[in-house]
C-alpha cells in the first residue's frame, strides 16, 4: 500500500466520525465520546502525517508552499478543536463550532487528496511511497 491510500483510508474515518458528530446533540454521552476519537483521530493522524508526508515534502522545492500550507491548516484545526473543549457541551453554540470544524477539516481533507497527493506523486519516489506508507501505519499503531 502506498502513502496515499494509507493516508485516504484514515481520512474516510474522520470523515465518518465528522458526520457522527454533528448528528450528535447536547451533553450526551455520545456527544463526549465522538468527540474524544474524532479529537484523537485528528492529532495523531496530524502528528504522523506531518512526520512522514509533510517532511519529505518540505524539503522539495515543488512542494514545499503546499507542504507549509497544510501544517498550517493542521493548527487551525487544533484551535478549533480546542475551542470545542471549552464550549459548553449542552450550548448551541457548541454545534456551531462543531460543523464549522466539520467543514474546516472536509476542505483540508479534499485539497490533500485533490491538490497535495497529486504533487507528491511527481517528488516522491514508489520506494518512498512505500516506505512512507509503512512507517505512518507503525507510528499510528504505537500511539494508539
Ligand atoms: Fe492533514
Ligand atoms: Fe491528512
Amino acid at each position: 500500500m502506498d502513502i496515499f491510500k494509507t493516508l485516504r483510508k484514515d481520512h474516510d474515518k474522520q470523515r465518518d466520525l465528522l458526520d457522527k458528530l454533528v448528528n450528535t446533540s447536547g451533553d450526551t454521552k455520545r456527544r463526549k465520546e465522538t468527540f474524544e476519537s474524532l479529537k484523537r483521530e485528528l492529532e495523531v493522524h496530524a502528528d504522523a502525517e506531518e512526520r512522514y508526508f509533510y517532511k519529505p515534502l518540505i524539503d522539495s522545492d515543488k512542494t514545499q508552499d503546499k507542504a507549509r500550507h497544510g501544517i498550517a491548516e493542521h493548527h487551525e484545526i487544533d484551535e478549533l478543536l480546542e475551542e470545542l473543549e471549552q464550549t459548553e457541551f449542552s450550548s448551541p453554540a457548541w454545534l456551531k463550532i462543531a460543523k464549522d470544524l466539520k467543514e474546516r477539516v472536509e476542505h483540508h481533507l479534499d485539497e490533500e487528496e485533490h491538490q497535495v497527493f497529486q504533487m507528491a506523486g511527481k517528488v516522491l519516489s514508489a520506494s518512498q511511497k512505500e516506505s512512507l506508507s509503512k512507517k505512518y501505519q507503525t507510528y499510528m499503531e504505537n500511539r494508539k
